[in-house]
């Protein structure tokens, strides 16, 4: 995550209101998780609200990205480690001749090692260890008075308070493009027919509009548009400029991380429902997407897994019950479907339902 700096940061667009919200829950709740889908602003957005925790009556502030943690039995080791602490040393029972390092092992030994200090403590990027994480951090929390934790992820965790963080606001997510724009020398103002609609297929997602811009190193903003009008073309933009972890480096790559995270059945309706261009209901995905690879009842904890994860997002009114896929995970799901040979049979299911009314 960006590492956190002294002073209020001018660096987020469009996102006061948001951080002024998860700094109260922090506050009163001392754990918050920060969950929404990859690249919406997650990691950005808890830098920004240490940035504006600081200064304070911290002993110690730390934070630490679990992205690179694959064992769940290291998460209070890992934490530890990112608050230098290392309480009473023990011996890790390491096999062979390597050296036996102190190790925290436990939730309960790194309770001790933090004791009452007033700690500020962010774990980023939780998704994938998710339930150990929530275990660890609950028992942390109750057990030290002074230590506050904001975590985010790309799934819930079992926080007593979390917060769906959604996508940029219109305006907010064109201002960021019209400064990212600035980078390549292109001067694009957020007004502008281009920026706004570059922003809008994107659906407002941060990580999206920022490797959008990256586009146009060599491409003018006459030429972005029609490229970028192509979905499946941006799943693969890079950014020259802005430095990215690999898993963020492209929009696939973002997507992938996401799609490892999800059940086989979960994968198959995600592929399966990129056929609705139009919002759609758990009914529709039903009739639609279910068969003998994917029956009635799986399919409804699949699609309830994919709203939690946000592939699916919900419709405001009008429309009660409907759900809409982002339009970049909308195409990742389709070539999904493509290697899978299943698109010419859920587009007809698909057109055959909606010609029936649905
Ligand atoms: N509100 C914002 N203003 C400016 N840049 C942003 C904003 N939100 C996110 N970004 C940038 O977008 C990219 C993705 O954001 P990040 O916080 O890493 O997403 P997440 O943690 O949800 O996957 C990063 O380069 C980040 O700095
Ligand atoms: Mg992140």
């Amino acid at each position: 995550m960006p590492e956190p700096l002294d002073g209020r940061s001018a660096a987020l667009v469009g996102r006061d209101a948001e951080a002024i919200e998860v700094e109260r829950l922090l506050r009163e709740h001392r754990l918050v998780s920060v969950v929404g889908p990859g690249g919406v602003g997650k990691s950005a957005l808890a830098a920004d609200v240490v940035r504006r925790m600081l200064p304070g009556p911290w002993a110690a502030v730390a934070a630490t990205d679990l992205a690179g943690l694959e064992t769940p039995g290291q998460v209070p080791h890992w934490m530890a480690c990112a608050l230098r602490l290392w309480g009473r040393p023990r011996l890790a029972e390491v096999a062979g001749d390597r050296p036996r390092l102190p190790v925290v092992d436990t939730s309960e030994h790194l309770a001790e090692a933090v004791g009452d200090r007033p700690t500020l403590l962010v774990v980023d990027t939780c998704e994938h260890l998710a339930e150990e994480c929530a275990d660890v951090l609950v028992r942390l929390v109750e057990a030290c008075a002074g230590m506050h934790v904001l975590v985010t992820s790309r799934v819930p965790l079992r926080t007593p308070a979390g917060y769906p963080l959604p996508p940029l606001a219109p305006e907010a997510a064109a201002t960021l493009f019209s400064r990212a724009a600035l980078r390549f020398g292109a001067s694009v103002t957020p007004e502008s027919e281009l920026a706004r609609r570059i922003c809008t297929s994107l659906d407002g997602l941060p990580l999206a509009v920022h490797l959008a811009a990256g586009g146009l190193a060599h491409r003018t903003p006459d030429e972005l548009l029609p490229f970028v009008s192509r979905l499946r073309h941006v799943l693969d933009l890079t950014s020259p400029v802005t430095p990215l972890p690999s898993r963020q480096r492209t929009l696939r790559a973002s997507l992938s991380w996401s799609h490892r995270l999800c059940t086989p059945d979960e994968r198959l309706l995600w592929a399966r429902c990129s056929v609705f261009d139009e919002p759609f209901t758990l009914r529709d995905a039903l009739a639609v997407c279910s068969d003998e690879w994917l029956a009635a009842s799986p399919l409804v904890t699949a699609f309830a897994g994919l709203a939690a994860q946000s592939v699916i997002t919900p419709e405001p009114p009008p429309h009660p019950a409907a759900f809409r896929m982002p339009r970049v995970t909308r195409a990742y799901g389709r070539q999904r479907l493509e290697l899978l040979g299943e698109e010419d049979e859920f587009e007809r299911r698909c057109a055959a339902w909606c010609v029936g009314g649905r």
